[in-house]
Parts: C-alpha cells; sequence; structure tokens
C-alpha cells in the first residue's frame, strides 16, 4: 500500500465555553480515525485551534475584566487539558488568533478582491447607542410577534418556535446594556457566492460523489437546479468595536469570525509545518496530491461545503478531498439538559473519577458514516463498557495471565497461525457471524470508512471466540492434570495471542488501555496495523498481569449527573444548545441576558434576610451539598446549599448569614430547598457572607 498523506482537522471550538459531551463525539471520531490512518503507516498531521473571534468572547472578557487576549489564553488552556483527558492527540493545536491565520485570512482575502470576488453596500442593523457597537441578533431581546412571550432573541421564539427577523421583535431591548436599539446603516464586505465562477464550481464540486448522501441532498438544495441561483452573497465583515482582524484597507471594519475560523485549519497547520520542516503547499496547492479532511457537525456543513470550497477554489488554494459531517448527540435520548444533569461537561466527567475510554468505546460503538444523532444512554452506558471490554476484552488476559507467569515461568508456547483457534479468529469464517470472512484487514475497512460501530461488533464477535475458547478448554481443570500441562500452556498461550490481536484492532479507541496492554506484553514498539497479522514467538516472556480496567459502577453515572445538576447557579446564563445555528454563529452566546443596570424597584423584589445557621449536616450520597437548617426569626428554613467543599457543616452552626428569602422553593434530588444563603467565590474558594456583629435573624437587608 502506498503511503497516503492526509492533513485532517476537527471543528475548531469556540473559545468562550468549556468542551462538553457534545463536542466530545467529534473530537472522538477523528482521532479514533487519524490513529488508525497513523498504525497503517500513513502520513498524517491532525490539526485544531480554538476559534477566538467575535462579539460574544469580546463581550464575555469585558464582562470578566480582562483582555479577549487573556480570556483565549486561559480558555484555550483549559480545552487542550480536556482534549488530552480523553486521549485525542492533535498534531497541533493552535489558535485563530495567530500571525499565521492573520496572514492566510488577508492574503485569501486579497486574492477574492482582485478576483472581484469581494463586493460592498451598505446594510442596516439594529445599534446599541449606549455601547455604541452594532447589535448581532442573538444580543437582542425583546416580545415575540407572534405569541407575545416576553425576552425572547432577535431570531427565534423559545416559547412558540418562531422565526423571525431581530426587527421583528416588539419592545425590542439590547442584551448587553438595556438599551433600546436604533436603525443605523453601515458598509459592509460580501463574498460574491451567487457568482457563477461559484456557483458554477459548487455544483461540480458537490455532484462529484465523494459528499455523504445526506450532505450532497443538502447541498443540491442549497443551491437548486441547475439554472437556478440561490446563493447569497455572503456578509464577511462586522464593525468595530469587534474582536477579530481588521480588514486590510478597510480601518475599522474586521473578518467576520467565520471567515477566518476556517483559515485557522490553514493557520494551525502553517504553525506546524514551520516547527517541524513540512511542506505546506504539498498539502494546500491548487493541484496537490494530498487528501484534506474536514470533521464537522451537520450544521455547520453550509460554511464547509459552501463558503470554504468556494473561497479556497478562488483563492487558487486545492479544495478540500471530504468533509466528514455526524450528528448531534443527546443523553438519555433528550437534548442535553442542565437541569436534567446531562449537560455534562469534560471537565467534569473526568473529576468525577469515569475512564475517558468507557466514553470512547460506547460512542465508537454508536458512531457510524452518517449525520444520524448518536444517543448517550447512561445505563446502557454502564452495561455495555462492563459487559464488553470489562467483561469480554480484558476478562481475556486476566484467565489466561496467571498460568503462563505461574507455571511457565512467563514465557509463551509456540502457535501456529493455521491451528484452529487463530485461524478462527483472524478469518474468522465462523457462524456467530454467519460465515462472512472478516479480519483485519475487514474490520480496518470499517475503520477508514469510519463505521466504527461495525468495527466493534466485530471486534467483540472476535471477544466472544476467544472467551468460547477459553471456555471450552478450561484451563484452571487443565492445571490440576499434571500430564495436561501443555495444553495448558498452549491454550494459555492461544489467550494471549488472541487477547494481544484484539488489543490492537482497539488501540484507535483505547490507546492508552492497549499501551498499558503492550507493556503487559511486554513489546517495545507502539502498535502498527501489521502487528494484527503477527503471533508472539515461543518464548516470548510477557509481564505480570495487572488489572487493566475497572467496571463502572453505577453510583458513578448518578454522581456525574448530580454534580452537573448543581453546578446549575440561578445566574448561570442558559446554556447555549450544541446545533450552532447554520448561519449565525453569533448566536452562540454566553453573556448577561439581563440589562447592565436595574432599578431600585427591581432589586427590591429580593427579600434578603439575615439567617443565623441553627444546623448544618451532610447530605449523604450529595458531593457538593451541605443541608442547612436557617432560622429567620419568624420561621425555620432548610436549604440545600453547594458549599460542602468549603465548610465543615460543625463550624456553621450558629453562624449568622445572608439569605434570599423569597427564592421559589426547588424541588432537589435531596428534599426540598427553600431558599438560597449568599456566597463570593466559586470552585475556587467559597466564602458564605455574614453580616456585622449585632444583626438578628429576620432582619432585611436592603
Ligand atoms: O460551530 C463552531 O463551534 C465553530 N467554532 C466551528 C468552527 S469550524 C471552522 F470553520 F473553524
Ligand atoms: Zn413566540
Amino acid at each position: 500500500m502506498s503511503k497516503r498523506k492526509i492533513l485532517v482537522t476537527s471543528a475548531l471550538p469556540y473559545a468562550n465555553g468549556s468542551i462538553h459531551l457534545g463536542h466530545l463525539v467529534e473530537y472522538i471520531q477523528t482521532d479514533i480515525w487519524v490513529r488508525f490512518q497513523k498504525m497503517q503507516g500513513h502520513e498524517v498531521h491532525y490539526v485544531c485551534a480554538d476559534d477566538t473571534h467575535g462579539t460574544p468572547i469580546m463581550l464575555r472578557a469585558e464582562k470578566e475584566g480582562i483582555t479577549p487576549e487573556a480570556l483565549i489564553a486561559r480558555v484555550q488552556k483549559e480545552h487542550e487539558r480536556d482534549f488530552a483527558g480523553f486521549h485525542v492527540e492533535f498534531d497541533h493545536y493552535y489558535t485563530t488568533h495567530s500571525p499565521e491565520t492573520r496572514q492566510h485570512a488577508e492574503g485569501i482575502y486579497t486574492k477574492l478582491k482582485t478576483a472581484r470576488l469581494i463586493t460592498s453596500r451598505a446594510v442596516e442593523q439594529f445599534y446599541d447607542p449606549v455601547k455604541q457597537m452594532f447589535l448581532p441578533d442573538r444580543f437582542i431581546k425583546g416580545e415575540c410577534p407572534k405569541c407575545g412571550a416576553r425576552d425572547q432573541y432577535g431570531d427565534n421564539c423559545e416559547a412558540c418556535g418562531a422565526a423571525y427577523a431581530p426587527t421583528d421583535l416588539k419592545n425590542p431591548y439590547s442584551a448587553v446594556s438595556g438599551a433600546i436599539p436604533v436603525k443605523k446603516a453601515s458598509e459592509h464586505f460580501f463574498f460574491k457566492l451567487s457568482d457563477s465562477r461559484c456557483v458554477d464550481f459548487l455544483r461540480e464540486w458537490t455532484t462529484s460523489g465523494t459528499l455523504q448522501p445526506e450532505a450532497a441532498n443538502k447541498m443540491r438544495e442549497w443551491l437548486g437546479e441547475a439554472g437556478e441561483n440561490k446563493l447569497s452573497d455572503w456578509d464577511i465583515s462586522r464593525d468595530a468595536p469587534y474582536f477579530g482582524f481588521e480588514i486590510p484597507d478597510a480601518p475599522g471594519k474586521y473578518f467576520y469570525v467565520w471567515l477566518d475560523a476556517p483559515v485557522g485549519y490553514m493557520g494551525s497547520f502553517r504553525k506546524l509545518c514551520d516547527d517541524k520542516g513540512i511542506d505546506f503547499d504539498e498539502f494546500w496547492q491548487k493541484d496537490s496530491t494530498a487528501e484534506l479532511y474536514h470533521f464537522i457537525g451537520k450544521d455547520i456543513l453550509y460554511f464547509h461545503a459552501l463558503f470554504w470550497p468556494a473561497m479556497l477554489r478562488n483563492a487558487g488554494y486545492r479544495t478540500p478531498t471530504n468533509i466528514y459531517a455526524h450528528g448531534f448527540l443527546t443523553v438519555n435520548g433528550e437534548k442535553m439538559s442542565k437541569s436534567r444533569g446531562t449537560f455534562i461537561t469534560a471537565e467534569s466527567y473526568l473529576q468525577q473519577g469515569l475512564n475517558p475510554e468507557w466514553l470512547r468505546y460506547y460512542y465508537a460503538a454508536k458512531l457510524n458514516s452518517t449525520m444520524e444523532d448518536i444517543d448517550l444512554n447512561l445505563e446502557d452506558f454502564a452495561a455495555r463498557v462492563n459487559s464488553d471490554l470489562v467483561g469480554k476484552f480484558v476478562n481475556i488476559a486476566a484467565r489466561c495471565a496467571g498460568f503462563i507467569e505461574k507455571r511457565f515461568d512467563s514465557k509463551l508456547a509456540a502457535i501456529n497461525l493455521n491451528d484452529e483457534p487463530i485461524q478462527k479468529a483472524f478469518q474468522y469464517t465462523f457462524e456467530n457471524v454467519q460465515n462472512q470472512g472478516r479480519n483485519s484487514e475487514w474490520i480496518g475497512e470499517e475503520y477508514n470508512s469510519r463505521e466504527y460501530g461495525k468495527a466493534v461488533r466485530w471486534i467483540m464477535a472476535v471477544t466472544n471466540i476467544a472467551n468460547q475458547y477459553v471456555d471450552q478448554e478450561k484451563p484452571w481443570e487443565l492445571a490440576k492434570d499434571p500430564s495436561q500441562l501443555e495444553r495448558l500452556h498452549y491454550v494459555c498461550s492461544v489467550g494471549i495471542n488472541l487477547f494481544r490481536y484484539l488489543a490492537i484492532l482497539l488501540v484507535p479507541i483505547l490507546p492508552a488501555t492497549a499501551d498499558r496492554a503492550r507493556h503487559f506484553l511486554n513489546e517495545l514498539d507502539p502498535y502498527t496495523w501489521k502487528n494484527a497479522e503477527t503471533l508472539l514467538p515461543e518464548g516470548h516472556k510477557i509481564n505480570s498481569y495487572d488489572h487493566l480496567m475497572t467496571r463502572v459502577d453505577p453510583k458513578q453515572i448518578t454522581a456525574l449527573v448530580e454534580a452537573s445538576t448543581e453546578s446549575l447557579k440561578p445566574t448561570t446564563p442558559q446554556p447555549h444548545s450544541q446545533q450552532r445555528h447554520a448561519q449565525h454563529q453569533e448566536n452562540v452566546v454566553e453573556t448577561t441576558t439581563q440589562p447592565a443596570t436595574i432599578s431600585i424597584d427591581d432589586f427590591s423584589k429580593i427579600d434578603l434576610r439575615v439567617a443565623r445557621i441553627v444546623n448544618a449536616e451532610q447530605v449523604e450520597g450529595a458531593d457538593k451539598l451541605l443541608k442547612l437548617t436557617l432560622d429567620i426569626g419568624t420561621e425555620q428554613r432548610t436549604v440545600f446549599a453547594g458549599i460542602k467543599s468549603a465548610y465543615d457543616p460543625e463550624k456553621l452552626k450558629g453562624r449568622l448569614t445572608v439569605m434570599v428569602a423569597n427564592l421559589a422553593p426547588r424541588k432537589m434530588k435531596f428534599g426540598l430547598s427553600e431558599g438560597m444563603v449568599l456566597a463570593a467565590g466559586d470552585g475556587g474558594g467559597l466564602y458564605l457572607l455574614g453580616p456585622d456583629e449585632g444583626a438578628q435573624p429576620g432582619m432585611r437587608i436592603k
């Protein structure tokens, strides 16, 4: 097989939010593919970066009182930590706020301009006169024009689902400052996607047969029939203030974040090339024979299959070999939700001590090459990992290793590739899979075509063969009969070799466990796919077996869900859905949706009281909560407070604090919480508020 040159990307995550289990579907999917291709001996480069520009990031930094540069540097570290935690191994992880991305964005823009594919015209938009900035749709709120629901975003109503333009909202206000927005015109730059050079090229490119069938259908829908032109020009500029790259020769105008985001793929790769002496042009020049794959979510297909190839083509670069879009993640059959505790961040999963490879395996078992959504059913997750990985896979080694170590000085017997159990497993023309021949090459093809679910099924079929073999041969019985010593040696050596075969097939999915298996098997070099075709030689010494994987304890899942539920504080902005609305990056907002100021009447709606903590106790099964009994003069209230990490309940008893006395009671897993105590800080430290000496329980705080 000739060595392929392959450049692979995953979508660049926004630098204003944490990596969660929804994101991980894509990074795990890509990482498995990349690891598989690397095992084949191909030259593969996997690059990614944080997507750092745009209004939400600018506003969030402002809210935190730091520069956008400081914010994106911090978030990048968190993202890199989370990816490493799930064994997602990029060859380079970067930021779009880089000189390399700027250089390529400017270069592409200039080439498009020279080709007369950039045009400009005035656009009228809502403008915040207090904040002195144009407002993206998602930063305008008001009453739904259809059902009248209050505080709806500028693009669609969460109450009735209606879609509309921000200018349709009744009584609109700026979600940034609370001001009433005014309409104002300004000059915008457009990429002429409607130009026949783009349309004709896209029509040909999208029907060349490589796109996933569902993607190709979408493209047909967007492009319309031959002769029809349904594409509109694309607005690629935003006015200051904006965190991004200023457009050359256009002071005060910035590239829209979605223009430079995919250029970030190039920027990240360029930096890798500069650092490692790789030839950048070989991968990006017009006639490149290298392969280029973008793994993305189906919601951003429009950007990757229309804008991006059209930009590349007309700026003189190669276009992607393919775009691999996946579906969304649901948890327990529903959209991830903070209130149900299913909006789970990568950090929280790892902090609860769950093994990242459990998730990699579960996702792999569910993934295929289509854009179908996948469901993480938490009960099924535990059952499947326990049964497949612990009960079937590592069990093979556990059943055979001890005999080899104790009876045979850790040395393996000679096995012939043509012996029956090996034949069965390697070729496996066996009955469980209806006599269809499946071997490592076949399983490899499932990986190559992103049919991981099928690969997992075949691999599990091999674990069944191995376990059935051990069941039949009963090494524990053979061990009792001295005349069967040789047979015992042979049977256990077959078991160990089959385990090794499986470990190699599982490397892309379980890189860390496979690595530990390799150390147990006393092999020095990382596995390649070819290794699956070989056996360990006679006399090969293995190391002592240490348990390779623990079972999922259902309690861990409960704790994870609980921790994810508890992290919901009343002031937390609503989560953005993982479904990034295709045409409006600016939808992805995590900023205040409150006006910047409130009236004294608003403040006086909060009934703050001095409260004495008459009792404080641990809550069984809760990681973060303490149960407090608070005396507020006229009555006693029970409040579950997330302050366990900072306070010993004994030391709280008798103390005065401040509580919100008119907060609607909230039913929690452990009982009803009838208010909230006030504390400063967060995960890094928590400080309960207390009034000055002399205050009495029940006093109103004004
Ligand atoms: O949708 C998103 O999360 C974007 N940050 C993805 C960008 S992918 C690429 F174009 F950079
Ligand atoms: Zn509505």
